[in-house]
């Protein structure tokens, strides 16, 4: 479908397009919804006090996420491109911070993959409650755990072979592009997603003991709001789960018309998210619930739910105990699977898309090279006898570090860098939705940085003087501090290299508001 942008002045060919504005939707709920919904989202609330962490989630959402969202939106729709693209046109030194967002996902990528797959390999295991009843031993033995931290070379065949298929219907989709591969696949499965959860969800509430786990989900436990690493985890998890701060809603918005309205859509699609994340909780803390009551314990003092044990040890154990296990079972690593696979797709894209624009390259020719690039090291990486351990460390530092330090240097550069908060607040308020008022500049350029800011110094310093977990030093300074070197590093080699395509022949839509004779034009800025 043919853009009127000026765009097309270039030697760019046309910029794809979603189909309309639900097709838009659809896929920003697929990317948003994903494993930090149903993996990761009730193990970090059970492991911050339960309800404790429900009030912090719903501050972080409201004062960073959809505003971060929305400032995401702003600066995809307004210039065009994918991250490194969008950042240079609204002005050049700042393409670095594009290249360095895409390197945070091509990292996210490598092992996001590799949940996907045990979640696969789960989907089979279900049918037939393989796990019996060990599932802690039959998780060690399906990773073939080393009993030591180390780095093994050593492919565990179980893992390999649903990666590999994750990695063929990933390229298949990305390389059809964006409205007949990503569209096409999030109107299916999203919907598809709803309702397999919306079961699980019904059955959970209704297993005896389940109020026990409500209650302890509900519950706000005012006390533990004093601690900061509740709301530290809480303001991470946001980030992570709205798709924000590492590319992606910058590169999807790109796709949509120029007069799509992107306030209104921002709130549907933060608020869906949100709705699908406590949906989540509430089926798992009813879970929880159910597992403590036939072990005659209280739900705080379950063993098995800490991070990656939530959903492959203690959920496996839920369903050993409950009627009609392996049906549910089999739907939720399916649903988690799906969620999975919809998110990942806007993450490759958002890799994708920075390749096609600088090389020139077509969404083919990105999906095949990039992709299978990505599947060859996050096979060796990840797929090997420490790939729980590895992906364990990556996670945690390219989160903590990468995002909420993209986060904190975009809003820094938009506010009291470059002062063009205004500009973005015109360009979402000149399009069809809710206006934008002063406190969206007042959170985007005061709050978000000012928090974020103490977050991540935090963080840093957390991870400098204590060890993460328990692992030797150096595993974190390869894994941790190394990944993020390597984000670092795709940054400086990709905004060395020459562009392919003229990115700079480009004249942003004019701002009624802002007129007065100011030039807006990137040409104009850079004089
Ligand atoms: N937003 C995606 C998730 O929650 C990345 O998993």
């Amino acid at each position: 479908m043919a853009d009127t942008g000026a765009e097309q002045a270039g030697t760019a060919p046309a910029r794809e397009q979603w189909s309309g504005q639900l097709g838009f939707i659809l896929s920003a709920i697929g990317s948003a919804v994903g494993l930090g919904n149903i993996w990761r989202f009730p193990g970090v609330a059970y492991e911050n006090g339960g309800g404790a962490f429900l009030i912090p989630y719903l501050v972080a959402l409201l004062t960073a996420g959809i505003p971060i969202l929305l400032l995401d939106y702003s600066i995809g729709h307004r210039f065009r491109g994918a991250a490194p693209t969008s950042f240079r046109r609204l002005t050049r030194r700042a393409e670095g911070l594009g290249w360095f967002q895409v390197g945070v996902s091509w990292v996210i990528i490598l092992y996001y993959t590799v949940i996907i797959a045990w979640a696969a390999s789960y989907m089979v295991f279900a049918a037939n409650l393989a796990w019996g009843d060990d599932p802690g031993g039959f998780f060690s033995d399906f990773l073939h755990l080393p009993e030591a931290t180390t780095v093994s070379t050593q492919v565990v065949p179980g893992v390999l072979i649903p990666l590999v298929l994750v990695w063929v219907v990933a390229i298949a989709v990305l390389s059809l592009g964006v409205q007949r591969g990503l569209e096409r696949a999030n109107v299916v499965f999203i919907p598809l997603l709803v309702a397999m959860f919306a079961a699980i969800v019904v059955r959970a509430v209704t297993l005896p003991g389940a109020l026990d786990g409500l209650t302890a989900f509900f519950t706000p436990d005012w006390p533990a709001l004093r601690d900061p690493q509740v709301w530290i985890a809480a303001y991470g998890q946001i980030f992570f789960s709205l798709s924000i701060a590492f590319g992606i809603m910058i590169t999807y918005s790109s796709y949509l018309r120029r007069r799509a309205n992107l306030t209104s859509t921002g709130l549907v699609v933060g608020f869906a998210n949100s709705s699908f994340e406590l949906l989540a909780g509430i089926g798992v803390f009813s879970a929880l619930g159910f597992m403590a009551a036939q072990q005659g314990v209280g739900v705080a003092d379950l063993d098995t739910v800490a991070g990656v044990g939530l959903a492959f040890v203690a959920f496996p154990q839920i369903l050993s105990m409950m009627p009609g296990g392996p049906v549910f079972g089999v739907l939720f690593f399916g649903a988690l699977m799906l969620a999975g696979m919809t998110s990942l797709l806007s993450i490759l894209q958002v890799v994708s898309a920075a390749f096609q624009e600088k090389l020139g390259w077509t969404s083919r020719q990105a999906a095949l090279r990039l992709g299978s690039l990505a599947a060859v090291l996050s096979v060796a990486l990840f797929s090997t006898r420490s790939g729980l351990l590895t992906l364990d460390v990556v996670d945690k530092y390219v989160n903590d570090v990468g995002v909420v330090g993209s986060a904190v240097v975009t809003t820094l550069l938009l506010g009291l860098g470059l002062r063009r908060l205004r500009e973005m607040q015109a360009h979402l308020n000149g399009r069809p939705g809710l206006s934008l008022g002063a406190w969206w500049r007042a959170l985007v350029g005061i709050v978000v940085p000012l928090v974020l800011g103490y977050i991540l110094i935090t963080g840093v310093h957390t991870l400098l003087v204590t060890h993460y977990g328990d692992y030797p030093g150096w595993f974190l300074g390869w894994f941790g501090w190394g990944t993020l070197s390597v984000a670092g590093g795709v940054a400086v080699i990709m905004t060395l290299v020459r562009w392919r395509r003229d990115v700079d022949d480009f004249t942003p839509d004019p701002l009624p508001e802002l007129a007065g004779g100011r030039d807006t034009t990137l040409r104009g800025r850079a004089r």
